[in-house]
């Protein structure tokens, strides 16, 4: 990897922070040093100054989780580089719409990521890994995630000489004395622009150039950085930042990195059944087709509603056409790139054992219903997001009080199998999901101070949520001029991150 830092002498503050009590200390490191091994396979020796759990807000609820975590190289292969003006890597950890917190790390390479929603690793395997033990972006769900081992963005980034932060953030479980659950929706994007609040605020002091902040996530923390970027500056957020003393600077961000979005949550039942709604369970058995093909129905309602047009002029999207827009625009570009780094052998013997696959003239083809064949057992059952019975995690995400856990959708309300008798969500709930909704600020209400670079991520056979999700932020995003990276990962799953050396060219690209 090219190393971008230029050598020089050392990361001394210049300017005075406005900050106030959120001012950051200069000189508050400790010194550190790891082996990252870049995507070639080469070992760089990375020296580094890393600030440990910062509260990021005057008046935190919780700053076990309100709190960042900076680490600033300053020496990369024995070469001395001032990462002062670097591009700030803002990578959260946050999965499973949990808690992520920072509070534990110790640095680069040490401690370790939560467990995994989808249970084990992502499939995609990292191709940096630091001397120590980094593990892949977390697709980690259901336990919290203590900051510790960087991921591979993280570690290339690093050896890029990039400054890295991460914030650490409420998540939906944490529960108060009270029994109010005060990390619910919005709690974790009113936290991560908190912590671009605390930074900005801090220009000139904190190392980094705070204009060109890239931020990165995965899954539940893909969504959130994709709202990240969609809402930048939005006074939506403005009385929730207030509560918790964040500090009076820009929350817009520069660029955004999203890999498996878990995100527009009120529509992703729709969206999931179009999606995946006649492939079966794991378990062999299908989902109660009525409900799906009732959902499947409010997806061609949306998507006709939202006019996005496709990339590459394929005209709007409509649930009629989608199918053939994913494979045309997505599916078989990935399929051709995946084939097409094979030796002839391996592609000869991946070609029969997908016969499915026409590979002609260095192309794939196929249909759309081959495809989900081949992707096989859906991962969620039906309603995916908004459960009858509140069972999932979402419902917690749209929890209020001591309420742990509440219906997000007309629909799913009206199916409810809990006992409830409400004939209407509760009538905070539509606030909430447009805070939540990165759609919202790219589609709905085009946000002027959103990021106009986007680089986006998804596994094919990823189906903890619709294939139309990302597709749907990189067509928005595209249709109001911003610049568009987006491509889908050949077989592979949820969490899956197999470029993270292209990613760190790219923030080179577009913060250069
Ligand atoms: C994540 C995965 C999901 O399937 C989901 O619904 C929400 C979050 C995650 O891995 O972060």
């Amino acid at each position: 990897i090219a190393l971008s830092a230029q050598a020089s002498g050392g990361t001394s503050a210049s300017s005075s922070s406005d900050a106030g009590s959120l001012a950051f200390d200069p000189d508050a490191y400790t010194k550190l040093t790891t082996t990252v091994t870049d995507t070639a396979g080469d070992e760089h020796s990375v020296t580094y100054h890393f600030w440990k759990a910062i509260t990021y807000v005057a008046k935190p609820l919780d700053a076990a989780y309100q709190s960042l975590n900076v680490s600033v190289p300053v020496e990369i292969d024995g070469t001395a580089v001032d990462a002062s003006d670097a591009p700030i890597l803002f990578a959260n950890s946050v999965g499973g719409y949990m808690p992520s917190s920072v509070a534990d790390a110790t640095g680069v390479g040490a401690g370790g990521m939560g467990g995994g929603m989808g249970g084990g690793a992502p499939s995609g395997a990292p191709s940096a890994s630091a001397s120590a033990s980094a593990s892949a972006p977390g697709a980690n769900g259901n336990t919290n995630a203590t900051g510790g081992a960087l991921s591979s963005n993280q570690l290339l980034a690093l050896a890029a000489g990039y400054v890295v932060v991460e914030p650490g953030a409420r998540g939906r479980t944490l529960k108060n004395s009270a029994g109010e659950y005060y990390g619910v929706a919005p709690a974790a994007i009113v936290d991560l622009k908190a912590a671009v609040r605390y930074l900005r605020a801090n220009k000139g002091v904190v190392p980094g150039d705070t204009d060109r902040i890239v931020s990165a996530g995965t899954s539940a923390g893909g969504a959130l950085s994709s709202l990240l970027g969609a809402s930048g500056d939005s006074p939506l957020y403005d009385k929730y930042l207030e509560e918790l003393g964040a500090a009076d600077a820009s929350d817009a961000i520069f660029a955004t990195g999203a890999w498996c979005p878990i995100t527009d949550l009120e529509h992703a039942d729709a969206s999931y059944e179009w999606n995946w709604g006649t492939n079966a369970l794991g378990t062999g058995k299908q989902v109660d087709q009525a409900v799906s093909r009732t959902l499947r129905a409010q997806f061609a309602e949306y998507q006709a509603g939202l006019k996005l047009e496709g990339l590459n002029g394929f005209g709007t999207l409509n649930a009629r056409n989608y199918d053939e827009y994913l494979v045309k625009q997505y599916l078989e570009p990935s399929a051709t790139t995946y084939l097409a780094a094979l030796s002839d052998t391996a592609r000869e013997t991946y070609l029969a054992a997908n016969t499915f696959i026409t590979w002609k003239n260095g192309r794939a083809r196929f249909s759309w219903a081959d495809f989900l064949t081949h992707v096989g057992a859906r991962k969620k059952t039906v309603p995916a997001f908004d459960a009858f019975d509140l069972s999932a995690g979402e419902n917690n995400e749209f929890g209020k009080g001591t309420v742990i856990s509440r219906h997000f959708t007309a629909y799913s309300l009206k199916n409810d199998t809990t006992g409830l008798t409400a004939k209407r969500l509760d009538s905070d709930i539509p606030e909430v999901l447009r805070l939540m909704n990165p759609m919202y600020f790219l589609a709905d209400k085009p946000n002027p101070g959103r990021s106009k670079h986007w680089w986006i991520r998804l596994g094919t056979k990823d189906s903890d949520t619709s294939l139309t999700v990302s597709a749907n932020i990189a067509a928005a995003a595209h249709g109001l001029g911003d610049d568009v990276d987006h491509l889908y990962y050949w077989d592979q799953g949820h969490g899956a991150n197999t470029d993270p050396g292209d990613f760190i060219t790219w923030i080179a690209k577009v913060t250069g």
